[in-house]
């Protein structure tokens, strides 16, 4: 067959890749036979990878440390796993056992990490970064855990008020805070300043007038997150030479200060010809920051990442069937796969987000230009592609001859997906749903109204997430 899928794919890219290759027709993931787990549990699904997790943990400590001996650096690495792009037990346990630290977004993430202590999955020598903003809730929250003796957590404050809200009760004993820096948009962005983190302003004030002044307070961490990402561009390494001059100028008032965030941004693997070279920009990272230290006569601070979507990401799949082809019009024909994209890898409507879509089988099939939609009623429900000059190509099938259906797998999609479709009545950042007040009019016209649900309880958060065994 001329047009041929797999001689497309081939000669297209560098295929077969890292984690994707084809034995006997058919995509293996990692090794998995793909077709046996569709076989055994039908679709649509979800599968989670976990050693890829662990791969990416040591990949990361792997090029810091050698980064640290080229430039005889003395600080330290610490990997930070980032909670909030995926919280289920399964994967933070997973993470823990490779002897990450943790970063938490709001108050319910504490309840994750008492939970995970109960269950030994964790001590209380854990470093705890406590990052986002700080509600009552959280600050209450974060306290416990601090009079429950877990020894290294460091609130990370977000905002001038914050503090106020931290030290309104007063300290009973020293707390390690950090402070984050707000960074500059790119020029393209809606806004000039991000909402998160303390504009530079503001910080030298701040350190001077509030923190340098509290015996109660220790400055232990500057931390600054581009959330674009960390792109060797000229964007990312401005906000990241302005945040590292910030640093040195406290470290200079404040000697405590000992380490330096750098927050999440790690690219995945999103396409088949994504190249990024890791090593470099680690090696470029490590450089700039002792460079500078040597400058300014400061000792090195040790280095804390917290990446989300490059420590989970690529363990991540979700497999549909393509239940109907429906030709619109004559170059326009659907594959209409068995679940909706905006319920299951909701970032590739609403952010555009592009994840590796292949298919499971019939690579040995001509292909042709389709475009994917989900089985919901809404217009965004289909996926839209940025390789092949902006089409999608999947092999042809004949879906009427009782022949094998067409499967189809998107991958690397096992950060944030789930959160942010509401898997199990999870959410973003663990945040609740809000209760819920009905509004109506009685029999006179009177308006009435009555508590139709309360706030979604923590309880029922960890139960979805796997933490009430
Ligand atoms: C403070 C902070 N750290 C880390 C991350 C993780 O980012 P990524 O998943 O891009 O690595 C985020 C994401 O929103 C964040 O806000």
């Amino acid at each position: 067959m001329k047009n041929n899928y797999k001689r497309l794919i081939e000669q297209t890219y560098n295929f077969p890749l890292e984690g994707f290759d084809l034995q006997k027709g058919i995509l293996h993931f990692n090794g998995i036979d793909l077709k046996k787990i569709l076989d055994n549990y039908g679709t649509p699904l979800r599968i989670s990878y976990l050693p890829k997790i662990r791969e990416q943990i040591q990949k990361a400590r792997n090029l810091f440390n050698q980064a640290f001996k080229k430039y005889d650096y003395a600080g330290s690495y610490e990997f930070c796993y980032c909670t909030k792009c995926c919280h289920h037990s399964y994967v933070v346990k997973t993470a823990l056992k490779e002897r990450v630290s943790l970063e938490t977004s709001s108050s319910y993430d504490i309840d994750l990490i008492l939970k995970l202590y109960e269950h030994g999955a964790l001590s209380k020598n854990v470093t705890i970064l406590h990052n986002g903003i700080k509600t009552e809730e959280y600050i209450e929250k974060i306290r416990l855990l601090q009079h429950q003796d877990f020894k290294h957590t460091i609130t990370i404050l977000d905002s001038v008020q914050e503090l106020e809200r931290i030290t309104i009760q007063e300290l009973d004993k020293p707390i390690k805070i950090g402070l984050r820096i707000s960074i500059d948009q790119e020029p393209k962005a809606a806004y000039c300043t991000s909402r998160m983190g303390i504009s530079k302003k503001e910080l030298l004030e701040l350190v001077k007038d509030k923190i340098q002044t509290n015996a109660f307070l220790e400055l232990h961490m500057i931390h600054f997150y581009v959330d674009s990402g960390i792109n060797d561009n000229l964007y990312y390494w401005g906000e990241f030479k302005k945040a590292l001059k910030l640093y040195t100028q406290i470290k200079q008032l404040v000697p405590s200060l000992q380490a330096i965030n750098i927050g999440g941004g790690f690219p995945i693997r999103n396409s088949l010809d994504f190249e990024y070279d890791y090593e470099y920009v680690v090696d470029e990272i490590v450089r700039k920051i002792k460079d500078v230290c040597v400058q300014v006569c400061v000792s090195e601070p040790d280095i804390y990442t917290e990446f989300g979507k490059y420590t989970v990401g690529e363990s991540g799949a979700v497999i549909f069937r393509v239940i109907e082809q429906k030709q619109q019009k004559d170059t326009e024909l659907w594959y209409i796969i068995d679940n909706s994209l905006m319920n299951t890898i909701p970032d590739s409507c609403s952010i555009n987000e592009k994840f590796i879509l292949l298919p499971i089988n019939k690579w040995e099939n001509d292909y042709r230009s389709i475009h994917i939609g989900g089985i919901s009623c809404d217009n965004s429900d289909y996926y839209n592609s940025e390789q092949l000059n902006q089409k999608i190509y999947l092999p042809s099938f004949n879906d009427k001859s009782g022949e094998d259906p067409l499967y189809i797998g998107f991958f690397h999609t096992g950060a944030y997906q789930e959160a942010i479709s509401g898997y199990g009545g999870i959410k973003h950042c663990l945040i609740p749903s809000p209760r819920q007040i009905i509004v109506d009019k009685d029999e006179h016209g009177n308006l009435i109204d009555y508590l139709y649900r309360d706030e979604q309880s923590v309880s029922n958060m960890l139960s979805i997430l796997g933490y009430d065994y």
